[in-house]
């Protein structure tokens, strides 16, 4: 016997095949009983006729319930109305295992509840819809970044360095010392593109986020670029060709989920290069046209980036930042003291900052002096500042957040939605 995936039923028209998986959904008629089966590729009705079934069949399919684990068997029979457009004539119902009342009913059940219920919830036809997203735009950035010549390095998890300032490490015992979970693997690539030339790493960043947002996970995952031999405006074009790869992939290959998501498409159609550039006092300017009470010279919050998205229908990117809101690598700009080349790229309709980098200090005497201000152990960076030691170059690259991309991309408000199994401030469960 044929053991068929639903979403592979097209090719099975005619024949019997058995499907592995677990009831949706069952009604009863009489002598015909109606089971939704999903096996984690889609989701086929199965119709049962007793005389068609045998009758141990018959009575099984009426003991199952809601994700009770079954295997039917059944003639694959083409039908527009059906979900996915076949349909089985079922020749046989085998329960696995019946199972329990199922937490999760078809009614509408309130978002905390269903984070409770995680383990199960993924189940459920609107989060699978966003894992197989986040599965393709996971493939999405390693191609793209082959096809670019870049190489894949991993980065340390457990480090000495914060990267991105003291207030957010995760700090552990390590032998008799301390070590904190990464909060970015960008220190290691800097070290790795002087080696490869054109790297990148792909790994979880933990953030100790004592704000509780939408946007805020503990622990997210960070896909980082850097280049040797390169300055912002390489970092500026690489960061739009890749999100426009990105964007048009999850377009064309996964149109069906966002279906399933109702998204509206029309708003992602149009990122393609160029994204419209601002520095910060021109997002300033627009700021105080609408009446921001965020004070001049300081970071952008949340409310501030969806004020400015507003004003494009492209992700938009913001460079020229005052020195003292960004991390202590960042490179000076020659021509605007004070400033900074470094970039955020935030995405239209709020859903906020999905990149953050620039370029980055290339020479020694101004790393050791951003270090010491920074208040950070000389120590801890002296791996890192052997970089300027020998044979600096210009050289650059960004972090994007894989959560801030998909919740864009998805149309979903909560970055919890688009991690399997988030991890925030107060969820460390299940
Ligand atoms: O802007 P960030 O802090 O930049 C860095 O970590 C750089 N070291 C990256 C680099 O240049 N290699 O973080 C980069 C991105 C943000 O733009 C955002 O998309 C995401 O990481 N991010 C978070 N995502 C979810 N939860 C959090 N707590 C996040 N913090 C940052
Ligand atoms: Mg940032």
């Amino acid at each position: 016997m044929q053991v068929a995936q639903i979403s592979s039923l097209g090719s099975f028209v005619g024949q019997e095949v058995e499907v592995r998986g677990w009831l949706y959904n069952r009604r009863a008629k009489g002598k015909l009983q109606f089971l939704l089966v999903r096996d984690g590729s889609g989701i086929v009705q199965g119709v049962g006729f007793r005389g068609e079934l045998d009758d141990s069949s018959f009575e099984a399919g009426g003991t199952l319930t809601q994700e009770s684990s079954v295997i039917i068997r059944g003639m694959v029979r083409e039908d527009a109305r059906a979900p996915g457009g076949f349909e089985l004539s079922l020749t046989r119902i085998q329960p696995v295992q019946i199972a329990q009342e199922y937490p999760i009913s078809p009614k509408s059940h309130g978002v905390g509840f269903l984070m409770d219920q995680r383990h199960l919830w993924l189940r459920s036809r609107r989060p699978a819809a966003i894992m197989r997203i986040r599965d393709e735009v996971i493939r999405g950035i390693r191609d793209f970044f082959a096809t670019e010549g870049f190489i894949n390095v991993d980065a340390p998890i457990f480090t000495p360095n914060a990267c991105e300032g003291t207030s957010t490490l995760f700090e552990t015992e390590y032998f008799g010392q301390s070590a904190y979970l990464s909060q970015s693997g960008q220190l290691y690539m800097e070290a790795a593109c002087m080696a490869l030339g054109r790297v990148y790493c792909f790994g979880p960043a933990f953030r100790a986020e004592k704000s509780k947002t939408r946007r805020h996970l503990t622990e997210f995952w960070m896909i980082e670029p850097e280049m040797a031999y390169a300055d912002l405006d390489d970092v500026l074009v690489l960061a739009e060709r890749f999100l426009s790869y990105l964007m048009g992939r999850v377009l064309t290959e996964r149109r069906h989920e966002l279906d399933e998501l109702e998204r509206d498409t029309a708003s992602l159609e149009c990122v393609v290069p160029p994204f419209p550039r601002i520095t910060y006092d021109q997002a300033f300017e627009i700021l105080r046209e609408e009446g921001t009470e965020t004070p001049y010279g300081s970071d952008l919050g949340g409310t501030d980036e969806t004020t400015i998205s507003a004003r494009f229908d492209r992700p938009v990117m913001i460079t020229q930042w005052p020195r003292e809101v960004k991390a202590f690598y960042m490179k000076p700009d020659p021509d605007h003291p004070g400033r900074v080349m470094g970039v955020d790229v935030i995405a239209p309709d709020g859903y906020g900052e999905i990149i953050g980098g620039g370029a980055r200090m290339d020479d020694l005497a101004d790393l050791e002096r951003a270090i010491e201000e920074h208040k950070l152990p000389p120590e801890a960076f002296t791996w890192f500042t052997d970089l300027r030691r020998y044979g600096s170059v210009p050289h650059g690259g960004f972090g994007m957040g894989l959560e801030r991309f998909l919740a864009w991309a998805c149309g979903i408000d909560h970055l919890r939605e688009v991690i399997p199994f988030p991890r925030t401030m107060n969820r460390l469960a299940p």
